[in-house]
């Protein structure tokens, strides 16, 4: 079979412990060409991961490479004009979440997605994490019966390093050549574009999820709060939606909660016959979500059934969506993991996630439920 030749449009942080890897452990593809108008990320990801070619600008390597495909990982800001360029140049594409940043861009990319006859995966990557395979096969398979609740607490803490001493020591280690904010991927928190605060970055992969798991979300409420001056949106919010098929899903989401580096993220769905509790790490630390299974019946006993998920790094979620990706351009999604077209998320279905995470903002600054019919898309 001869190997598909990948391009990689932003070469940060999702891309350096991701996709990278991903598409190396895979083997069935070529990482021929990257772009980024960084030096440093460009040069260090181009020498990490042997990239032949590497490009200040996406257009120039759309016009010089014969890619196959695209992974389009730059900050969601620039993701509908660099879909629209790689339509045009007629490549499969995988484009990170959030879609983008405002509903119009949504909808042209979802257009544009419409009968394009070529692979458009969007990058809601905890669709691929095994614990999330798992419940989403119990919840078909009946085993929680009919579901009331979901609940999402994913908190962890960033300080406020703009200022006190952590900036001093940001500083220093800027002029030293360690540039901490950039390869964190700070504009999530000062930079205007981003469309939002920390909900607009990881709402949406619940939001999904959420649809993934149950369908259609008639409404949201939300409440949200902005701590730290120096942020341009909020650092804390408390979404509570109701979906049409009765259930009611509860997610927070925080930045400001003191705990473990990583955080926690952690969560529960209670059905009429069981629950099941997970707790999720945080995706780069590459290890399974804990899942525990309560039975009903197990009630007066007080125990709970531990659901053991596969370890290593082929079994991680960046790994999964990967090879799902590659299978599908190979034409063989249904065969090889059984998936079928209809797993991974489609540009509609990142458009309509990004729609509900405008509509929680819009709920809290309008202290009020947005319905579906309200939403911007
Ligand atoms: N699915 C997931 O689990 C997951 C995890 C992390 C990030 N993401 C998403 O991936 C995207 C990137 O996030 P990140 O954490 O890697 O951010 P990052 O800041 O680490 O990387 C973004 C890269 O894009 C580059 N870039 C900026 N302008 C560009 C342009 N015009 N053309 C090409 N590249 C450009 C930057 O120089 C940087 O190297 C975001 O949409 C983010 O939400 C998804």
């Amino acid at each position: 079979m001869e190997k598909l030749k990948i391009g990689i449009i932003g070469c940060g942080q999702v891309s350096r412990v991701g996709h990278g890897p991903a598409i190396k452990k895979d083997g069935r593809a070529r990482l021929v060409a990257v772009a980024d108008p960084d030096d440093e990320n460009r040069t260090n990801f181009a020498r990490k991961f042997r990239v032949p070619r590497a490009y200040s600008g996406h257009r120039e390597m759309l016009e010089k490479e014969k890619l196959d495909a695209v992974v389009i990982a730059s900050p969601p800001w620039l993701h509908c004009a660099q879909f629209q360029d790689c339509i045009n140049a007629n490549l499969h594409i995988l484009c990170e979440k959030p879609l983008a940043t405002s509903p119009e861009d949504c909808m042209t990319m979802a257009r544009l997605a419409d009968g394009y006859g070529k692979i458009v995966q969007v990058g809601h990557s905890k669709r691929f994490e095994t614990g999330f395979e798992r419940i989403k096969n119990m919840i078909d398979g009946g085993v929680l019966g009919k579901v009331y609740q979901t609940s999402v607490y994913w908190h962890y803490y960033i300080p406020d390093f703009r200022k006190g001493w952590l900036r001093t020591v940001f500083d220093y280690l800027k002029k030293h050549g360690m540039d901490l904010e950039k390869k964190y991927g700070t504009w999530r928190y000062f930079d205007e574009r981003a469309g939002g605060g920390d909900f607009f970055d990881h709402g949406p992969h619940y939001i999904d999820l959420l649809r993934f798991f149950f369908g259609e979300i008639e409404s949201v409420y939300c409440t949200t709060r902005q701590f730290y001056e120096s942020h341009k949106f909020e650092d804390l919010a408390v979404a509570v939606f109701s979906l049409a098929n009765g259930s009611v899903a509860v997610m927070e989401k925080s930045i400001m909660v003191v705990g473990r580096p990583s955080g926690f993220e952690i969560g529960h769905i209670y059905g009429e016959h069981a629950k099941l509790g997970f707790e999720a790490f945080q995706e780069y630390q590459h290890r399974p979500m804990k899942l525990r299974l309560y039975k009903k019946l197990n009630i007066i006993p007080d125990i709970y059934t531990p659901l053991f998920l596969p370890g290593g790094r082929k079994h991680t979620l960046y790994y999964r969506q990967m090879k799902h990706f590659i299978d599908r351009l190979h034409d063989t999604a249904d065969g090889s993991d059984g998936k079928g077209d209809r797993w991974a998320a489609t540009v509609r279905d990142a458009a309509i996630a990004v729609a509900w995470t405008l509509a929680a903002y819009r709920s809290a600054a309008e202290k009020r439920e947005i319905r579906r019919e309200e939403l911007a898309i």
